[in-house]
């Protein structure tokens, strides 16, 4: 069912936008700066909605989506369709590139639904137009994106499609080094599932320990975003954040997981235990 707020396949890009900014008497247009940033939908149609609803209350500019829009859930094209329509930047995560190649270094229940998904995205929904705009949105989602000074990856500056950044890696100083050597100032990805700030002092803060907004001045900094449609820091509740001018904000959206989960018990490829885990948010 469509929602207030949210651009459905088919209308203008960008229907969440607010109308341009200015900054100064010659109505030269300003760059955004109210950024949703979201990340590892995964297929989970009804945390995307909710999440779209959510960011459409809160006048922002761009939705940034750092990849995994696929893999695990049951609603792959769906969310595909509906990332497309609302989102300004989407970058590869690893279960989109696994959906597309062969996928390597997947557990077994992991693969077998990205072979499942690729299934659906050949075989349901749509007209073969729909169906090629997908694969060709896939086929055409960067690694990386910059916008000096911050940076966008799935999964670290290093390896932004595949490397995890945990935050027990606090613990391994020349890992965090190396990353932290790769950002200008902050760089925002997703990936673990697992929200929160990495400071260059080797200290991860969680979302609660800041009551959700982190204020920012001189220091680098490496922000996990958390997941729409599979979190796992012990909390159901979609995540994702804002940035805008020198802070950022998570939010933690409701929404019917049982719906989800009820899918993926009725769908034999996926298994029950990646419905179970959205009750839990593990
Ligand atoms: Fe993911």
């Amino acid at each position: 069912m469509a929602q207030p707020g949210l651009a459905q396949p088919g209308d203008p890009k960008g229907g969440l936008a607010r109308p341009g900014k200015f900054h100064n008497q010659t109505c030269k247009v300003n760059f955004p700066v109210k950024r949703a940033i979201i990340s590892d939908i995964h297929g989970n149609l009804e945390a995307l909605e909710s999440v779209l609803a959510h960011i459409g209350d809160q006048q922002i500019d761009e939705i940034y989506c750092l990849g995994d829009v696929i893999g695990y859930g049951p609603n792959p094209c769906e969310c595909l369709d509906l990332v497309i329509s609302n989102t300004q930047i989407c970058l590869l995560g690893n279960h989109d590139q696994g959906a597309m190649f062969d996928p390597e270094g997947f557990n077994s229940g992991a693969e077998r639904a990205i072979f499942w998904t690729r299934d659906q995205l050949e075989n349901s929904g749509g007209s073969r137009d729909q169906i090629d705009q997908r694969w060709d949105f896939l086929g055409t989602l960067p690694r990386v994106h910059r916008d000096d000074p911050w940076l966008f990856v799935h999964g670290s500056p290093r390896n932004p499609v595949n490397e995890y950044v945990f935050p027990e890696d606090i613990y391994n100083q020349k890992k965090m080094e190396k990353l932290f050597g790769l950002i200008t100032k902050a760089s925002f990805q997703g990936h673990t599932h697992v929200p929160g700030i990495f400071l260059e002092n080797l200290e991860f803060i969680t979302p609660e320990q800041t009551k959700n907004v982190f204020g920012f001045g001189e220091e680098k900094f490496m922000v996990n975003v958390g997941s729409v449609g599979q979190p796992r820091d012990g909390d159901p509740r979609s995540c994702y954040i804002v940035l805008e001018d020198d802070q950022l904000t998570y939010h933690r959206v409701a929404y019917d997981f049982g719906v989800t989960a009820d899918k993926i018990y009725q769908t034999p490829d996926l298994d029950n235990f990646l419905g179970d885990r959205l009750k839990d948010g593990r």
